[in-house]
């Protein structure tokens, strides 16, 4: 029998012993990192590619908190297509193509187009994009005639404060200030309309200074996509909308589809596009989607909370394990590793980075949130989320292409559950944050990469762990 002489650790197997601290304050903490060449995070954490985690809502949230959001592949290619869009579009630095309208329509139909795109204010031009003027629901609020042009209504190009295509964001916030209006059209030298800033814009920058972005600006967002044939059709399809990373999404990755996959992949598209690739759970692994073309490698194989895959196919290794073998693997290339499944608290956020991994991905603690996809349920006078493991019954055959399936020939490896209703995801991320800067202090880590460096784990027995909990007290 080929057996190990160590057995394999996960989080409660450990804990990290404490080193003399130079930070005086969390506050020195610096808890950036690397999801892969060219994207940094601010904070290492990606809510993962789930149905009941992950679609454009809990993306925008966790891309304007520093993290990463990975949209779920389990949807029509059109409907994942556009949930990308949704958060490519949250937020710009300048919108490239604005909404115009004629400036002959009547009061009545710019007011359907402002509820129609939601939009406060409409820039008015000519069949050749040239600005002709400016209108906001004030200037026609109080308006009786709903047939009358909104020319006669609209500020007139000649009072219209504008900028020129090169316009920065500090130039555009002086420029609006000093105005006191809200939108500021950026317009050639012959006048025509080529990018807005808007007020709105601006205030949000400011309020999230730490958000992922893309070099234009807007939200950065991750998409999952499976090995099948016709996934390249999806592939393409999120490319196109400017989808940030691609995430090759299969529960055994260290396979000869898998890497099929990858080396297609970069053939069709080439080294721009960014690509992650798993799950796996040993140097192997690491190694062979590397070798292919992966640009970091997600690692996890069963310590998902709604995962039985180890019960159901004896396979597996304990996360912490896989965590440091795999990272000790992917540094000989300089390649990120982000740790899947099985965190519960900042602690074992603290414990799986000082193991090695750039970044973790979180299901189930993100599934209770107001972001996450679904409805609440009340239980017994309490509020519920569901989340379902992705291999479970349920997921399984809510899939397009299994409803003929036969519920007999399914063999889950996930399972459905209940998780409490937890509010806002920034107040789990605020909580997760917090605990992993104290941690980094106990190790007198400045950066993740000191926390590495700095690491030491104790193996502890049953009683340590018992004695790291509160016990012998009745919790309020
Ligand atoms: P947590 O513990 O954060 O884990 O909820 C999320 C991760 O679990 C994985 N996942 C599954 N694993 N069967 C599995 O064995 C499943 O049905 C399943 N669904 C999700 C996935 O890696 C996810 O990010």
């Amino acid at each position: 029998m080929n057996i190990r002489k160590e057995p394999g650790l996960t989080f409660d197997d450990v804990l990290l012993v404490p080193k003399r601290s130079p930070l005086r304050s969390r506050q020195d903490a610096n808890t950036s990192t690397t999801l892969l060449p060219g994207i940094n995070l601010a904070i290492p954490i990606l809510s993962a590619n789930m149905d009941t985690v992950t679609e454009s809502e809990m993306a925008i949230a966790m891309a304007r908190l520093g993290g990463m959001g990975v949209i779920h592949r389990f949807m029509p290619i059109e409907r994942q297509v556009s949930e990308v869009r949704r958060v490519k579009r949250a937020e710009n630095l300048i919108v490239e193509e604005p909404y115009t309208i004629p400036p002959d329509v009547t009061v009545a139909e710019a007011q359907q187009k402002m509820v129609e795109w939601g939009s406060g204010g409409l820039l008015v031009t000519d069949a050749e994009h040239h600005l002709l003027g400016v209108l906001t629901p004030r200037d026609i609020l109080f308006e009786d005639n709903p047939e009358r042009p909104i020319h006669e209504l609209m500020t007139p190009r000649e009072r219209v404060v504008t900028g020129s295509p090169g316009t920065t964001m500090e130039d555009a916030r002086q420029i609006l200030h000093e105005a006191r209006v809200e939108k500021l059209p950026l317009v050639t030298t012959d006048n025509r309309v080529v990018g807005l800033i808007t007020a709105t814009d601006i205030v949000k920058r400011q309020k999230h200074p730490q958000a992922t972005k893309d070099e234009k600006g807007r939200l950065r967002v991750g998409a999952a996509v499976g090995v099948k044939i016709g996934e390249l059709e999806r592939i393409r399809a999120l490319i196109e909308a400017d989808v940030d990373v691609i995430v090759l999404d299969i529960a055994h990755g260290h396979s000869d589809h898998a890497l099929d996959i990858i080396q297609t992949i970069r053939r069709e598209f080439g080294d721009t596009v960014k690509m992650i690739a798993g799950n796996v759970a040993s140097a192997a692994g690491v190694r062979d989607l590397v070798e292919v073309g992966a640009d970091a490698v997600k690692v996890g194989v069963g310590p998902g909370s709604i995962c039985i895959t180890r019960l159901v196919t004896g396979f597996g290794v304990p996360q912490l394990t896989a965590i440091s073998e795999c990272a000790e693997a992917a540094r000989q290339y300089n390649i990120p590793i982000i740790a899947d499944g099985g965190i519960r608290t900042s602690g074992d956020l603290t414990k799986a980075l000082a193991a090695g991994a750039q970044t973790v991905m979180i299901g189930s603690l993100f599934a209770g949130t107001q972001e996450s996809p679904g409805r609440i349920v009340q239980r017994k006078g309490r509020r519920y989320k569901i989340s379902r493991g992705m291999a479970s019954l349920g997921a399984t055959m809510s899939r397009q292409d299994n409803s003929d399936l036969d519920w007999n020939q399914i063999v889950p490896e996930g399972v459905e559950a209940m998780v409490p209703y937890r509010g806002n995801v920034s107040e789990i991320i605020q909580q997760l944050v917090g605990g992993l800067r104290s941690g980094m202090s106990y190790a007198g880590a400045q950066t993740i990469p000191e926390l590495q460096e700095n690491a030491e784990f104790m193996p502890i027995t049953g009683a340590g762990l018992q004695e790291s909990k509160p016990h012998d007290v009745e919790l309020l």
